[in-house]
């Protein structure tokens, strides 16, 4: 069981079976972020399938209580809830031209699971996961702090992991983020990115030379941002590193501890942007967003962070929200 569970009981839900919700429910039951999981989908056989599958190897994971099935109780008093369920992109598609169907979906999902699950802290995950933060907050009318998305945190993962490729150091060390939206806008905060104490631009390799120019920078930023398409194109869709994404973000959510995490909530007059939900580095504990940081960025930052915060205000607008 993940060292970070409180002492409090800790159910994860994850609504929707399909390649990321079963992937999260195996991520989360094989690092052991919860004392038990429930897997919920409307599709009846895909669920029952899923959840039997994952028991039958509950003999070596932290836990055996993994449950689920077609009937939305299975989601009751849940501590967290993370909902995958919707349609994913198709090769070459766009997060945000998934919005309309996903708004549809959410809106019928979201006061079954509520009257389920009231206390818990959810998580947005189905794309696209900025907009739905915004529209499920909304129709939940929880506060901003219980109702986010996983954002950039996967944009940041697959970031930290081309650098610390390129540098030979492990992603702990890598501290470099990607903020805005979990989208075509997102952009990196190279202006505080950091390996240990060294900012990466003088980062040197053994032989003391410089590793990381503002070309080499451009291109990992841009293998990070384009990951997902790439994926998709390979094998139809990503599920592994959003289904453990997914599971940390967890157990920070099972935890007393105070951790900082780049999450996307709805943001109230951060940098001159108010009612949208957009990735920034935040508070995050068992209590859920605690405090959005005010993150240090240079002009052209803050622009780029503005130009995500336009863009998914137009889609929201369009949405009727
Ligand atoms: C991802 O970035 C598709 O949003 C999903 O993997």
């Amino acid at each position: 069981m993940s060292p970070e569970l409180s002492s409090k009981p800790s159910k994860l839900s994850v609504i929707g079976a399909g390649a990321v919700g079963s992937s999260l429910a195996y991520a989360a039951l094989t690092r052991g972020s919860a004392r038990e999981i429930a897997l919920y989908d409307i599709n009846e056989a895909k669920v029952n399938a899923e959840v039997a599958d994952l028991q039958h190897g509950t003999q070596f994971t932290p836990t055996n209580a993994m449950m689920g099935g077609a009937d939305i109780s299975v989601v009751k008093n849940s501590s967290v809830v993370i909902i995958t369920a919707g349609a994913a992109q198709k090769p070459g598609q766009t997060r945000l031209e998934l919005a309309a169907t996903n708004v549809k979906i959410l809106s019928s999902l979201m006061p079954q699971l509520l009257e389920q699950a009231p206390d818990a802290i959810y998580v947005l995950v189905t794309n696209p996961c900025d907009v739905l933060t915004v529209v499920a907050q909304k129709i939940s009318g929880l506060p901003a702090g219980r109702c986010f998305s996983t954002g950039t945190m996967l944009d940041t993962s697959r970031l930290r992991w081309g650098i610390a490729r390129t540098c030979g150091i492990h992603q702990s060390n890598v501290h470099a983020n990607i903020l805005g939206e979990h989208g075509d806008s997102e952009f990196p905060v190279w202006s505080t990115a950091r390996i240990g104490q060294i900012p990466i631009r003088e980062w040197t390799d053994d032989h003391g030379k410089q590793v990381f120019n503002d070309a080499l920078l451009d291109e990992l930023a841009d293998e990070a941002m384009h990951a997902a398409y790439k994926v998709i194109e390979g094998k139809g869709a990503t599920n592994y590193a959003i289904g453990l994404t997914g599971a940390r973000l967890t157990e920070a959510l099972h935890s007393p501890t105070r951790r900082l995490l780049p999450v996307s909530s709805v943001l109230t007059d951060y940098k001159g942007v108010s009612d949208v939900a957009l990735s920034v580095t935040s508070i995050v504990s068992n209590k859920g967003v605690e405090r959005v940081l005010d993150v240090p960025m240079t002009d052209g930052e803050l622009e780029r962070f503005r130009h995500s915060a336009t863009t998914l205000r137009a889609s929201l607008k369009e949405l009727g929200f």
